[in-house]
């Protein structure tokens, strides 16, 4: 069925009618739970629809069974990401039977994918909305149709490519909070799904970026990440963005993910050094230590190039802190070519390493190539792509000891009691003893110990 702009306002008003009269006949507002799987950009698009659901008279539950609209936002990434939704909605074909006017959507890029979309038709038929990435501006419509019409909904048209500013954000951090500047991507890197899912880049406007973050530092946020896939392809320029955000009044912090390394410049880095507020780090995807295998996942650089990036910086500043995301068991991989990946490990010194078995995903390029690789022989390689990294953290991170670095505190420690944690520039966890009222502050503390992931420290009292 074909959602036509004009009824946004009227489905708006329904849903609010709707929430006034749930609220008259049960005494509370309707509840919805949503729970977003995947990638921070998909955390984003949560808490955009729990601010269209609380801007038409919805609350919100942890617990699914007590909402009249549950949500899955998910993420078409890896298999083990597409095998959790189905397992989670599978589990709720009893409760569909005993609560049938609870609404149940899946949305996100998994249900973008039309294979999916059809699973779920035919096998999951307690699934009452299903809509894909570009759907979200359409969102009062389609659930104000499954509610009135009590009929089932597929929507994974890419007809809206539009970048709406006309929301309002339900988020769940009162600290840090994640500012997207693009959606979508054009790399198309063999292995990966998101070109397919989120469709080609749209860049937000800076004024709009640029007003976003000053309201979210009016408000107390300490950290702001500014989210794309790659944040160096900003159409309006990304150094110009950071220097503008870093020149906004107040004390917080600036992140951003990800970084293409093809597209990571020089002047990246100067800026990044030349600021007050963005943080001295960054997320530099590599993949693989293997040429030949960085050109079958078409990553568009060569190790050499990489490691230029990673030595400018640490030229201009030693302890220049990188991380990044490393897949093992590409098609074709040998075991000498994991092992170049080891050996970058060792060469770069990361202070943070995500690492994934290769995933094959569906229409993507690499999904045509022999998966010869076994699962058992991925997990090996996988363990031993930790166990290096492990080893080589726990001797980088040594650096820090001895030296007061700034903490902004956001949670209690696991040590127990009188301990709280919270994290350094670098990103890196910090434990001390502190406390509670401390959480939401930057504070300075000296490092005493490194451990293998994370860092101990002690207080730096005001004289
Ligand atoms: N745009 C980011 C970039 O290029 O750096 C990455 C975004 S992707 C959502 C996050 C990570 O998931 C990738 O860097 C890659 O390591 C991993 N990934 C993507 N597709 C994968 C697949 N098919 N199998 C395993 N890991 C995958
Ligand atoms: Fe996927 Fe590559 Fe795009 Fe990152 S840059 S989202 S890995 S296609
Ligand atoms: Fe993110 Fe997963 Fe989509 S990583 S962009 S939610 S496929």
């Amino acid at each position: 069925m074909q959602l036509q702009d004009t009824e946004i306002e009227y489905a708006k008003a329904k849903l609010k009618d709707f929430s006034v009269d749930y609220l008259q006949s049960c005494g509370h507002s309707p509840l919805a739970f949503i729970h977003s799987f995947g990638c921070q950009q998909n955390v984003s698009d949560g808490e955009k629809l729990k601010g269209k659901l609380a801007d038409i008279g919805f609350g919100f539950t942890d617990e699914y069974t007590k909402a009249d609209l549950i949500i899955f936002n998910t993420c078409a990434v890896r298999e083990n990401a597409e095998d959790k939704v189905f397992g989670t909605i599978g589990d709720l074909k009893h409760f569909k039977e005993q609560n049938p006017d609870t609404v149940i959507a899946v949305c996100g890029c998994m249900a973008q994918q039309k294979h999916i979309a059809e699973k779920i038709k035919e096998t999951y038929k307690q699934v009452d909305l299903v809509f894909g990435t570009f759907a979200y501006n359409e969102f009062y419509q389609m659930l104000w149709y499954v509610i009135s019409n009590k009929k089932r909904l597929f929507n994974i048209s890419e007809n809206s490519t539009e970048i709406s500013e006309d929301f309002k954000q339900l988020r769940d951090d009162k600290l840090k909070a994640f500012v997207p500047i693009m959606y979508g991507c054009n790399n198309f890197c063999t292995y990966c799904i998101v070109p397919y899912v989120r469709g080609r880049e749209r860049s937000r406007k800076p004024e709009a970026v640029v007003d976003e973050v000053k309201r979210l530092v009016e408000d107390g946020y300490k950290e702001i990440t500014l989210l794309g896939q790659n944040v160096n392809s900003y159409s309006y320029g990304f150094a110009e963005l950071l220097k503008n955000i870093d020149s906004i009044p107040g004390k917080f912090r600036i992140r951003f993910m990800s970084s293409h390394p093809k597209d990571a410049s020089k002047e990246l880095i100067d800026t990044i050094l030349g600021s007050e507020k963005v943080c001295k780090c960054l997320h530099l995807p590599v993949q693989s230590g293997c040429d030949r295998i960085l050109a079958a996942m078409n990553r568009r650089y060569t190790k050499a190039q990489y490691l230029e990036i990673i030595n400018y910086a640490r030229e201009k500043s030693p302890d220049f802190s990188f991380s990044t995301d490393l897949i093992v068991g590409f098609p074709g991989e040998t075991y000498e070519e994991f092992c170049e990946t080891k050996e970058l490990i060792k060469q770069v010194k990361y202070d943070n390493i995500y690492s994934f078995v290769y995933s094959r995903r569906s229409g993507t390029k690499a999904a045509e190539l022999e998966d010869n690789i076994s699962d058992k022989q991925k997990g090996l390689w996988l363990r031993e792509l930790l166990l290096e990294q492990r080893e080589v953290s726990s001797q980088w991170l040594s650096r820090f000891v001895g030296k007061t670095v700034e903490v902004l505190a956001d949670g209690e420690g696991r040590t127990g009691e009188g301990y709280i944690t919270g994290k350094t520039d670098e990103g890196i966890i910090v434990e001390f003893e502190g406390e509670k009222k401390l959480i939401g502050e930057f504070i300075q503390v000296r490092i005493t110990k490194a451990m293998n992931w994370a860092l101990a420290g002690e207080l730096v009292e005001d004289k």
